[in-house]
């Protein structure tokens, strides 16, 4: 290009090239989601970290729906973000389902007179089964509530005694028989795999018996092992996994058996049932995909646009600083360009899929153009198809899965954090180790 001298040509405003846009589409909102922490539940169980409070007595559970409810009419308030139309909420945990369903239901009323939704949204909420009883299941959907998770990792009584599981085999039976007779259309069952000192045998008989119950969708989470579970103490003091290969085994065999029984694979755990269901989870799509996701009580994070910023973990201080009108967010980070980027690839192959137009449409920019080397190594290993249309996980992709996010990662982003960072979302060495 050679610098051309222009006599006259104004200019008033750049760039040149506009649309007839309708007014409602160039005037609509931005669809998000959201996510409502209840961190309340019977027992740990020793492979969970997630910020839960065991033995809340009702008054410390109302308090906390008071606090939830006051923060989710207080979002509007934030000058800094736009309106949004809700595309899916979810009630998760901890164990939602040990609330009463008038608190439930008036959590989802206060979203519903906070924000607007669309008119098809995904309300989900989590039970285990002790606490997927008929009478509030029934109420709970009657109140809008049109997908449901139940967390049942075995079918083992051994194995869910041994990891402090609230729940009996039975329970499980019981819990399904009254899902249905409220008439969850789509309803999620969780498996955990490997538990400490499970057999192969073991592990057939949960894919078998969860095939059996005909869901909607099946999760089947690969274990995490983080340092402030019981499970991370214990590996930090000698105990083993299984084991890699068996580990291995264990997917492989998931990703079979659900796939012979009709199961389409959406995320690198989550499989959903074409046949019973139109998805596998449109939450996941937000939060997986880096959408706008708002997060409301204790530990809940929010990622909108480029702040991320997560809630403080302690319950009574949430609700007294709720009380007094101050914020909780506990820390925060404004993401620049090219760590979006990397996030979008990280978090969208959890999808096993990120499109071409979507990254491009988002940044600008061709996804080969800012990855070309990463895709090319992972083509090389196998672990990715490069398509025309987007770049997929192979099926050794997704059982390698976190070494192909491994290779987005940057030294920025592994080096240990410096004084007055915070680290959040890697696991440490310890957690990390293989016997
Ligand atoms: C919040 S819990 C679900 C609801 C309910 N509290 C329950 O456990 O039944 C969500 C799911 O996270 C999964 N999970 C918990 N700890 C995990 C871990 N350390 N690694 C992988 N998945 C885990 C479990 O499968 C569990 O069902
Ligand atoms: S797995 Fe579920 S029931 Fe167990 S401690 Fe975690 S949130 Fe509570």
């Amino acid at each position: 290009m050679s610098a051309e001298k222009i006599e006259r040509r104004n200019i008033h405003t750049y760039p040149f090239k506009y649309t007839h846009t309708p007014a409602e589409e160039f005037f609509a909102s931005e669809k998000a989601a959201i996510y409502v922490h209840i961190p309340f539940c019977t027992k740990r169980c020793h492979f969970c970290d997630y910020v839960v409070r065991i033995g809340s007595n009702s008054s410390l559970r109302e308090q906390y729906v008071d606090a939830v409810c006051k923060e989710i009419r207080q979002f509007r308030s934030i000058p800094c973000f736009p309106s949004f139309l809700i595309d899916a909420l979810y009630v998760g945990g901890g164990t939602p389902g040990l609330l009463e369903s008038r608190q439930l239901t008036r959590i989802l009323k206060t979203c519903q007179d906070t924000f607007a939704f669309t008119e098809d949204a995904e309300i989900s909420i989590e039970f285990d089964p002790r606490t997927a009883r008929l009478d509030k299941l029934i109420e709970v959907r009657e109140a809008g509530f049109n997908r449901l998770s139940l967390g049942l990792q075995t079918f083992d009584q051994h194995l869910l005694y041994a990891n402090n599981r609230p729940h009996t085999v039975e329970d499980i039976y019981e819990a399904y028989d009254a899902i249905a007779s409220a008439r969850f259309v789509h309803t999620n069952v969780d498996i955990l795999y490997p538990l400490l000192d499970q057999k192969m045998e073991q592990w057939e008989e949960t894919v078998q018996k969860a095939i059996a119950l005909k869901p909607a969708a099946i999760t089947a989470y690969p274990l995490e092992v983080w340092s402030n579970s019981a499970y991370g103490k214990w590996l930090a003091n000698g105990r083993k996994t299984v084991g890699w290969a068996l580990e291995e085994a264990m997917s492989r065999y998931a990703y079979d058996r659900l796939e012979d029984a009709g199961f389409q694979r959406n995320t690198t755990g989550g499989y959903y049932h074409p046949g019973r269901a139109r998805r596998y989870c449109r939450y996941g799509d937000y939060y997986w995909r880096t959408w706008p996701l708002i997060g409301f009580g204790v530990s809940a994070k929010s990622v909108i646009h480029d702040r991320l910023y997560t809630n403080m973990q302690d319950v009574e201080e949430y609700i007294r600083r709720i009380q007094d009108g101050q914020p909780v967010i506990d820390f925060s980070t404004r993401l620049t360009r090219r760590q979006e980027m990397r996030r979008v690839m990280i978090r969208g192959l959890k999808l096993c899929k990120v499109a071409k137009s979507e990254f491009r449409d988002r940044f600008g920019v061709a996804v080969d153009v800012v990855f070309g080397s990463e895709i090319a190594t992972l083509v090389e290993a196998r672990w990715i198809h490069d398509r025309a249309d987007c770049i997929e996980l192979t099926r050794e992709g997704q059982v390698y899965d976190r070494s192909v996010y491994a290779v987005f990662y940057t030294e920025e982003d592994i080096r240990p954090p410096r004084e007055g960072e915070v680290q959040y979302g890697l696991s440490d060495p310890v957690a990390d180790c293989d016997p």
